[in-house]
């Protein structure tokens, strides 16, 4: 862990992330997460004003990293709800088989090292019927703009914490073995085209 992926990645990245275009989408998919909730990458805790309160019994908000969970300490504390940081990587989520109601992933898929080991592992803990609520961006479909997400994926991962621009987090959802219920794609509003395709939805188990 070296300074700037331990105190200077966390801030910069989570400052991306917590643009008010950002903060739109997030408004419109976290209510889904209902019951004992599960969120993969917690980082600084953007969603957490989100939260349908009534809804959640319980938050497992699993973070590996922990200058991100220094970020993240106070908006955790805050919610009005139980929560627990689970301090282990997506691929190796420390809880038992059909213990959660929801999962919520957003803008991690891109990130995860082992995403396909992350997302069986989101599966493998959800109860049946369960949900995983996504809100991620990927891929965009214009080539215009497809063309340069290949071409600065490299350098913007380096600068990102690993951020991949041009997965296909519905493609990669799907390969998982979810059925995905709703799916809303489109550019964010405000957000610039490169890291703003998003796919925002709801897969069932
Ligand atoms: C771009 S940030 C998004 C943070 C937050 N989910 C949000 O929407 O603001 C990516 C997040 O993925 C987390 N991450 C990186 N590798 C991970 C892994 N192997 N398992 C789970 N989360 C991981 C990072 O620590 C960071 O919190």
């Amino acid at each position: 862990m070296g300074i700037y992926t331990d105190h200077i990645e966390p801030k910069l990245v989570s400052c991306v992330c917590g643009m008010k275009a950002l903060h739109k989408e997030r408004e419109q998919i976290v209510p889904e997460a209902a019951g004992r909730v599960l969120e993969i990458g917690f980082g600084s805790g953007h969603n957490a004003p989100y939260y349908d309160c009534s809804q959640i019994t319980h938050l497992y908000a699993l973070e590996p990293s922990a200058g991100w969970r220094r970020l993240g300490e106070k908006r955790l504390r805050d919610l009005p709800f139980t929560a627990e940081w689970l301090d282990r990587p997506g691929e190796h989520i420390p809880l038992a088989n059909e213990s959660v109601d929801s999962v919520l992933v957003t803008f991690s898929l891109c990130t995860i090292p082992g995403v396909e080991a992350a997302l069986a592992g989101m599966r493998r803990v959800l109860k049946p019927g369960g949900k995983l609520v996504f809100l991620e961006h990927g891929a965009a479909p214009d080539p215009g703009v497809a063309k340069w997400q290949d071409r600065l994926n490299k350098v913007w991962g380096k600068f990102a914490g690993g951020c991949h621009l041009n997965r296909k987090p519905d493609d990669l959802i799907d390969k998982a073995g979810f059925q995905i219920a709703a799916i809303d794609r489109h550019y964010a509003p405000g957000a610039p085209k490169i890291a703003g395709f998003v796919s925002a939805g709801v897969a069932l188990r």
